[in-house]
């Protein structure tokens, strides 16, 4: 397409035409100009492409596809290349059903697990988002499929989506809330963006300038489409001019009017709407461009295999007394399998996300398959998915687990728990399932546990009970047989957790700013999201961010550091050993934080800056090579609009999980001196601090003639806090600060 000769042909109307959607899930095209229009369809683990019959907004009649696990469980595996692999699959089945952009991943932080959405996104760390966002964008725009990165920005929870506002301050937006969005745009460069449903301090995210514009294009250097959230435009003028380009659904010819009588008023500058079809005609003509490619086969057999890989690498084993798993397949041991979610997987949550799965696995097929025929498995469901009491459905499980080895137990959180729209209003599982639970521990001791969640569940009330605890979150159509493959160790568990267990929704950093109310969210916890909190507060927890067991077990040594460059150019490399010292083979995810020990603004205990996962025979060790950058260590300053560096030491701890690090090291990192610049607002102690101001002030406050003040150490513990004009006035105009005031423009400068 010569996308100038076609913008040169265009109406006016034709092109405010062109920046809204034309039905549900399409785009608006020009006929007479060749311009096809392209299919934008969720996301973000399966392709949903509705059924053409069905009605335009139905969420279950869509065309089968595979259900990948969710991303809960994804941002679990911390595995880069496995997203990659994902989203290439994703990619080739949305070219082979025509779909131009898949409306994934959502990379919004876990802030609070009560969020409905938490299953969609990946992590409580804006650093693992980041990785493992762009990994899957590589991955399924490597097939000609655009992704939509979403939902930008701050949309953490689903009550009063449409209209509260996160007020957040700009630090804390840009170190958790958007940084993420941040790695992926600069790395990856998704097709396009979508803009959420929220406000942000204030303004609607898809209304938002100074995130659409400012941040996003000008910043981070954005050229794709910014697509709202399906009905998040509330003015369509105002949407365009903050930088907006395509308004999803349609609305019919209502928004089209609205860009053409705004521009017509001189509201609006054609030259924006120019800008605005610019960047959606590029946007069509690369779908354009893949439509015309050889429509790939989509090998749905071995997409269900990867779909199981992937389960199966997702899930954390939490805890395993007794080394109770994995379970010997030979041993004859009788298990019993109960819980109706062996019968009936949870493996996805509610809402637009939801695929209609090419098939299903279930726990029970796969573990009766895998206990052979020495096996003895029954299944007793134990409780109903509705949540009631059953007696009698009780008693048949206790029954069962009496008389088996082993009681392995599926507990969950019920479909509707999670979805989009709704939040959960605790973190607890249904109290049938903990009564059954309590019931199975008290006739039989060898429990284990495997959960179906999205979000995080409490833990602390009945861990007790079993033995083992496998989180296998809505691990997608396969998960069945990848709890399977876990539980009888064809597969070795190296999923690591993605969010932090708290001991109890009390305890959550966000607790008490969660949902908010009159149409505001306060993130009043700043920073400290996550094990971010936990970790200044040295708050005990379940179970820490990072943590997960394997069938083996990982040693570490010999951390070497060394530093090279300096300032935005410095270099952190780390080198150390990792041997798998157990007799499995299995995968360690290897994580390094940092924390800036004498820094000037307050910084997290330990922040994640790199990771990796590293496969290790049993015996085997290998060296682990990561890279710490500039920004690594950098924290936003939100006076200075921009990232900073301060030199100094930085320690870095390496292991295998935020609260186990096996090894630490210090860097000296040098930077240039980061300070306010020097003027007559800067603190006395601020100029002390300057070398060359320094000495000149305490002359001045030492001077005889007429300044109160002097420079002695309980003085200076008084008056250290005080702006520099305040002492001249307070001294009423004695002290002469005559030898300071050149230095004012060398600071400002
Ligand atoms: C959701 C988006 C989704 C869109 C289209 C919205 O309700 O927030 O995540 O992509 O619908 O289904």
């Amino acid at each position: 397409m010569n996308i100038q000769e076609v913008l040169a042909a265009l109406s006016l109307e034709e092109k405010a035409a062109l920046l809204s959607g034309q039905g549900a899930w399409e785009t608006r095209g020009v006929e007479r100009l060749g311009v096809f229009p392209a299919v934008l369809t969720d996301g973000p683990h399966g392709v949903r492409l509705q059924d053409p019959a069905a009605d335009s907004f139905s969420l279950e009649a869509s065309l089968p596809a595979t259900c990948f696990p969710t991303a809960a469980a994804l941002g679990s595996s911390w595995d880069v290349d496995l997203l990659t692999r994902v989203g290439v699959a994703l990619g080739v089945e949305g070219r082979a059903a025509g779909v131009g952009v898949l409306l994934g991943p959502g990379v919004n932080i876990k802030r609070s697990p009560l969020c409905g959405r938490n299953f969609e996104y990946f992590a409580e760390d804006p650093f693992l988002t980041g990785r493992l966002g762009a990994a899957l964008v590589n991955g399924l725009q490597s097939q000609g499929v655009g992704a939509s990165l979403k939902h930008f920005a701050a949309n953490n929870q689903e009550t009063d989506r449409m209209q509260v506002s996160a007020d957040v301050d700009p630090r804390t937006l840009r170190e958790i809330y958007l940084a993420a969005f941040e790695h992926i745009v600069t790395t990856a460069a998704p097709w396009t963006v979508m803009a959420a449903y929220n406000r942000v301090n204030g303004v609607h995210a898809a209304q938002n300038g100074w995130l659409l514009t400012d941040v996003l294009r000008r910043e981070w250097g954005f050229d794709g489409v910014v697509v709202s959230d399906w009905g998040a435009v509330t003015d369509p003028a105002e949407a365009v001019a903050a930088g907006l380009d395509l308004e999803m659904p349609t609305t019919g010819e209502f928004s089209p009017a609205k860009l053409v009588e705004a521009v017509k008023a001189g509201r609006l500058g054609e030259a924006v709407i120019d800008e605005s079809v610019t960047r959606l005609l590029t946007m069509l003509d690369r779908a354009a461009r893949s439509c015309v490619r050889p429509v790939p086969d989509v090998d749905f057999g071995a997409h269900h295999d990867l779909a199981r890989r992937a389960a199966a690498e997702s899930a954390v084993l939490l805890k395993n007394e007794d080394a109770i798993l994995p379970l010997d397949p030979g041993a004859r041991t009788s298990v019993a399998l109960i819980g109706e979610f062996a019968r009936t997987p949870a493996f996805q949550g509610g809402g637009s996300s939801l695929i209609n799965a090419t098939r299903i696995d279930t726990a029970l097929d796969a573990v009766t398959a895998a206990a052979g025929a020495h096996g003895r498995v029954s299944f007793s469901a134990g409780f109903t998915l509705s949540g009631e009491d059953d007696a009698e459905l009780l008693g048949a499980a206790v029954t069962a687990a009496g008389e088996a080895g082993v009681a392995v137990v599926f507990l969950g959180l019920p479909e509707g728990a999670e979805t989009e729209g709704l939040d959960r209003t605790d973190i607890d599982l249904p109290d049938v399932q903990r009564r059954l639970l309590r019931a199975v521990a008290g006739v039989n001791d060898n429990v284990v546990v495997v959960l179906a969640n999205g979000g995080v569940v409490e833990v602390t009330t009945w861990q007790h009970h079993a033995k083992a605890i496998l989180e296998g979150w809505l691990n997608g159509q396969a998960g069945g047989a990848a709890v399977a493959d876990l539980l009888f160790g064809r597969a070795n568990p190296c999923g690591r957790l993605a969010e932090t267990i708290p001991l109890r929704l009390q305890d959550t950093p966000a607790y008490l700013n969660f949902p908010g109310n009159d149409g505001h969210v306060l993130y009043g916890e700043r920073l400290y999201v996550g094990y971010r909190y936990y970790d200044a507060k040295a708050l005990p927890v379940a179970y820490p961010f990072g943590h997960g067991l394997s069938y083996t077990t990982f040693a570490y040594s010999d951390l070497r550091a060394t530093v090279a460059g300096e300032g935005e150019n410095v270099v952190v490399r780390l080198r150390f050993t990792v041997t798998n010292a157990g007799q499995r083979a299995g995968k360690e995810v290897v994580q390094a934080y940092v924390v800036d020990i004498d820094a000037r603004v307050d910084r997290p205990v330990r922040e994640l800056k790199a990771f990796t996962k590293v496969e290790l025979a049993p015996g085997q060790s290998t060296p682990v090579d990561l890279e710490l950058r500039a920004r690594d260590l950098s924290f936003f300053s939100p006076a200075e609009n921009r990232w900073a560096l301060e030199g100094g030491d930085f320690e870095v701890g390496v292991g295998a999980s935020s609260r186990d690090l096996r090894l630490t090291t210090t860097v000296t990192v040098k930077a240039p001196p980061l300070r306010r610049p020097l003027d007559l607002e800067a603190t006395v102690t601020e100029w002390l601090a300057d070398a060359t101001a320094g000495p000149l002030l305490r002359q001045a406050l030492d001077s005889g003639h007429g300044s109160s003040f002097g420079s002695s150490a309980e003085i200076l513990d008084m008056i250290g806090g005080f702006p520099l004009s305040r002492l001249v006035s307070m001294s009423g105009g004695r002290l002469d600060i005559t030898n300071l005031l050149p230095l004012i423009d060398r600071g400002n400068a």
